[in-house]
């Protein structure tokens, strides 16, 4: 593995999901891999999870870590090249990404979409100018279009909780009263294609993601029908792909609760946080014993464990 961008870097979803099941009961096995090595983090936007999991589990290599808010404490970054930089921007991605490249042995990255220009956001131009102009792998901790740190952990969250070939798993939207991107509904999806579930998304229309993920995945606009026999929902709120940026529906009728869960096969309930109770789920199903919002936390030092061995002994 040269970089972790998405899921398609994992040869082997399976393998992959076994060998972080082995790092998570030895978490230091590996401690001298990432010995005299540096994972510089660089955060465009916020993180709870993302930032101490992944740092976290960069410990557990023997990596140090190096973290900078490129969003308030970095100079802005000009992406365009032939540029006149008369603007607000002061440092040209070329020399940012070669200098930190000195520094590091890793970069991870997060930097969301703007959701204002479809086009852009799926240029990824953060992500893939650090990829072109750094000279060190790159981990994607959740770009504009993809978060495959938290669908590789939700897959080991899966695996551990009973998932057979029949099990059933829909990714259901929730209300939100801010528009969300679309990177952890398409890296499920495309996390969930891999490992061969009967496998179904519900939402209202208007709120179809890229049909270049979901492919022939099923949809279904009645969320009660979807429901019907699940063992594992799989709540989450994204905005418009097709009226890009959008929020067209906020009413709660969509918000998950208890109700809607006895619908299930016992279903577990998974959402990748921060969740805004009684919003995008009720407080009562949150709380519930089959809740796996915290293992699925949890499972993100693993995985972000296993990317780094990848890396590393790629390195
Ligand atoms: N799930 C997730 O990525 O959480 P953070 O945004 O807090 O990192």
């Amino acid at each position: 593995m040269k970089h972790y961008l998405n899921l398609d870097a994992i040869p082997n979803l399976e393998t992959a999901i076994e060998e972080i099941i082995d790092l998570k009961n030895d978490p230091y096995s590996l401690e001298h891999l990432g010995q005299n090595k540096i994972l510089g983090m660089l955060f465009f936007n916020p993180s709870l999870r993302t930032r101490l999991s992944t740092q976290k589990a960069a410990h557990h290599m023997g990596l140090k870590t190096m973290v900078m808010n490129f969003s308030n404490e970095a100079w802005a970054l000009e992406f365009e090249n032939g540029t006149k930089m008369s603007g607000l921007r002061s440092e040209h991605i070329k020399e940012a990404a070669a200098v930190v490249s000195q520094y590091c042995d890793i970069i991870a990255i997060r930097a969301f979409a703007s959701l204002s220009k479809k086009e852009k956001d799926e240029e990824e131009q953060v992500l893939n100018n650090f990829v072109r102009y750094a000279s060190i792998p790159i981990i994607n901790m959740e770009s504009a279009t993809a978060h495959p740190l938290q669908a590789l952990a939700d897959a080991v969250t899966i695996k551990e909780h009973g998932f057979t070939k029949k099990s059933k798993i829909v990714l259901t939207w929730a209300p939100h009263p801010k528009a969300l991107p679309h990177a952890v509904g398409n890296s499920f999806v495309k996390m969930v294609q891999k490992i061969d579930a009967d496998f179904v998304i519900t939402q209202p229309k208007g709120y179809e993601l890229n049909s270049e993920i979901t492919k022939d995945t099923p949809v279904i606009y009645n969320q009660e029908e979807a429901l019907i026999g699940a063992d594992f929902v799989y709540t989450k709120n994204w905005c418009s792909y097709n009226d890009y940026g959008k929020i067209l529906k906020t009413d709660q009728e969509w918000m998950m609760t208890s109700e809607k869960m006895k619908l299930t096969n016992d279903a577990k309930f998974m959402h990748c946080l921060p969740i805004r109770r009684n919003i995008v789920a009720a407080d009562d199903v949150l709380d519930h014993s089959n809740s796996l919002v915290i293992e699925q936390a949890n499972n993100r030092t693993y995985a972000a464990q296993w990317v780094l061995k990848q890396l590393l002994e790629n390195g």
